[in-house]
């Protein structure tokens, strides 16, 4: 009778110890589960916050390559189209100094600085237009926006219609230059890369947010392909977008046109 007793305890023992054996390793494996598995969730984040740090990178890059690029243009723009042809106002001033001229000389010297001066003139006003369009200083964002799209309206290869439901601050002028170059750059590749002879701008509100909506009727391109991601433009987009606080979205597929998104603040 005492040995069934003993037997029966040694059994329940055996029992309880294997119950608590059994909830020991579940306790483990869920242990070393979270362990792992939170691991690998922070080495997602470190790798997640690597690429976010190299794609800053790549803009930063971008921003100083195209200030240095730009200062060439300018610099190149200069010297061909001003010193050039101011050179050629000195050498004429000079020569008026030359003695016993007759009167046809001296009128054809004369003419050439007036016609060279003149020339100077409006290259300088060109270049100075191209850095910065007076109408959008003067007059804000919507003149500049209006008169963008007139100049590519009057080259007659593309029809451009812009529909702006939105006010623009005057005293935002510097947020707006971004906006004003991500439109240049936008209608240049439509109109050079995907031959497009439609382009159509809206400004309006979506789900409280101000947006543009920019879509074109050219060729399209494949927005994933790694080529298309050599130039400088669309990077440039992308850090002006961030500059002002927006977001964006392009979709586009080959020969179906391209669509632009972005939001600001
Ligand atoms: N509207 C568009 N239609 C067709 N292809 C486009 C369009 N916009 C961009 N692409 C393609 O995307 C590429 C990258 O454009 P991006 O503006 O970055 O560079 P790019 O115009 O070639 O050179 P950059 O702007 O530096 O002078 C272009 O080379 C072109 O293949
Ligand atoms: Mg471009």
């Amino acid at each position: 009778m005492t040995s069934i007793i003993e037997l029966e305890n040694t059994q329940i023992i055996n029992a309880v110890f294997f119950i608590l054996l059994a909830f020991a390793s579940m306790f483990l494996i869920l242990v070393l589960f979270f362990y792992f598995s939170r691991k690998k969730i922070v080495q997602i984040e470190v790798d997640k916050k690597m690429l976010e740090i190299e794609h800053q990178k790549e803009l930063l890059e971008s921003v100083i390559v195209t200030q240095e690029e730009e200062r060439q243009r300018i610099a190149q723009d200069l010297h061909d189209d001003i010193s050039s042809k101011l050179n050629v106002v000195s050498i004429n001033t000079h020569l008026l100094r030359t003695p016993n001229l007759t009167v046809e000389e001296t009128n054809e010297i004369t003419s050439n600085i007036i016609n060279y001066t003149q020339n100077a003139l409006e290259n300088s006003r060109r270049i100075a237009h191209n850095l910065l369009p007076p109408v959008l200083e003067k007059f804000g964002f919507n003149a500049g926006i209006e008169e963008l799209v007139e100049e590519y309206n009057s080259t007659k290869k593309v029809k451009v219609v812009l529909k702006n439901e939105l006010v623009f601050d005057k005293a935002k002028f510097q947020k707006h230059l971004h906006i004003f170059r991500i439109l240049q750059e936008l209608l240049n590749n439509s109109i050079k890369h995907g031959k497009a002879t439609e382009v159509s701008i809206q400004f309006t509100n979506l789900d409280d947010e101000k947006v543009c909506i920019y879509k074109d009727n050219g060729k399209g391109f494949d927005v994933d392909k790694t080529s298309n991601h050599k130039g400088l433009g669309m990077r440039n987009i992308e850090s002006r977008i961030s500059f002002i606080g927006g977001a964006y979205s392009i979709d586009s597929t080959p020969n179906e046109g391209v669509k632009v998104i972005f939001n600001f603040k």
